[in-house]
């Protein structure tokens, strides 16, 4: 049967549907961050990796890539939980959420939000541990993805705030979260250079309360030269060497727990 519907109007309806499709297609793909850089090539660049280690590791270019490499192969960066890319090494996840059950933080403070699957994971542990316990998440870059910001107990329990973990205005703002808290914990997972960590232990550990703990995590490189330092200056602190009963932990020396005032 023939349409009655002239040839140039179909043309234009099928026109404006093909439209309408690749906008729905790019308002989509802006809402949520870039899975693309799950892409194999993005991680084996040399640069990629200094963005999140710094470039203060003394390592050489052809050392940084085969870094770079078992870094890109590694399951780790394959890990969602609800959907949401997070980048736990999940034997360390189990750790923290027993350090959370042990101190029943009433504030966490992690810097590095990345797509706000940690900080949501975090939520919702605290929720059935302290109910009344909040999160701030840090990040110099807002990548959350969408469905991280929507959920419920995200939206309840998390603060995001946006620049540098280590910009006083920042340090500034979490320390108002903290007044007042008794029990603070806190994670930092942010850039991973020995200057930045270094910087991030004098800011937040005066935040963090006794019988708690900052845990530094991708510890192996520039965090636990800085590390290292600081407890050797920092006699309030010690090491917690039990936590790291799994071989595969990314938290050498990171579980670093205040023992007094
Ligand atoms: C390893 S990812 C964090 C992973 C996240 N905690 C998770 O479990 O999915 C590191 C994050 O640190 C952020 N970052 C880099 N430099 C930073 C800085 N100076 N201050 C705060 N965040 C920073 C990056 O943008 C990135 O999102």
């Amino acid at each position: 049967m023939k349409s009655s519907v002239p040839i140039y109007r179909r043309l234009t309806l099928a026109l404006l549907f093909a439209s309408a499709l690749s906008l729905a297609a790019s308002i989509a793909l802006a809402a949520e961050p870039d899975q693309r850089a799950l892409d194999p090539e993005v991680l084996k660049d040399v640069a990629t990796y200094e963005k999140a280690m710094g470039t203060d590791h003394g390592l050489t270019p052809d050392k940084i890539q085969k870094l770079a490499n078992a870094m890109n192969e590694s399951p780790v960066f394959k890990n969602k939980f609800l959907g949401i890319w997070t980048v736990q090494t999940p034997s360390d996840a189990w750790i923290i959420m027993e350090i959370m059950h042990e101190v029943k933080p009433d504030l966490i403070i992690e810097a590095g939000t990345f797509h706000g699957g940690s900080s949501a994971l975090w939520a919702i542990i605290l929720e059935h541990i302290n109910p009344d316990g909040r999160i701030v998440t840090i990040d110099i870059e807002d990548q959350r993805e969408r469905k991280a910001k929507e959920l419920p107990i995200v939206k309840e329990k998390v603060d995001f705030l946006l620049g540098s973990s280590t910009d006083p205005k920042v340090v500034a703002q979490a320390r108002k979260h903290a007044e007042g808290k008794k029990r603070v914990l806190v994670l930092l997972d942010s850039l991973h250079s020995k200057k930045h960590v270094a910087a991030e232990l004098e800011a937040y550990a005066p935040m963090v309360s006794v019988g708690s703990y900052i845990i530094v995590q991708d510890t192996p490189l520039g965090p636990k030269a800085a590390i290292d330092d600081f407890l050797e200056t920092n006699k309030s602190y010690i090491a917690d060497r039990k936590r790291e009963r799994y071989p595969d932990t990314n938290s050498v020396r990171g579980y670093i727990k205040r023992i007094k005032p």
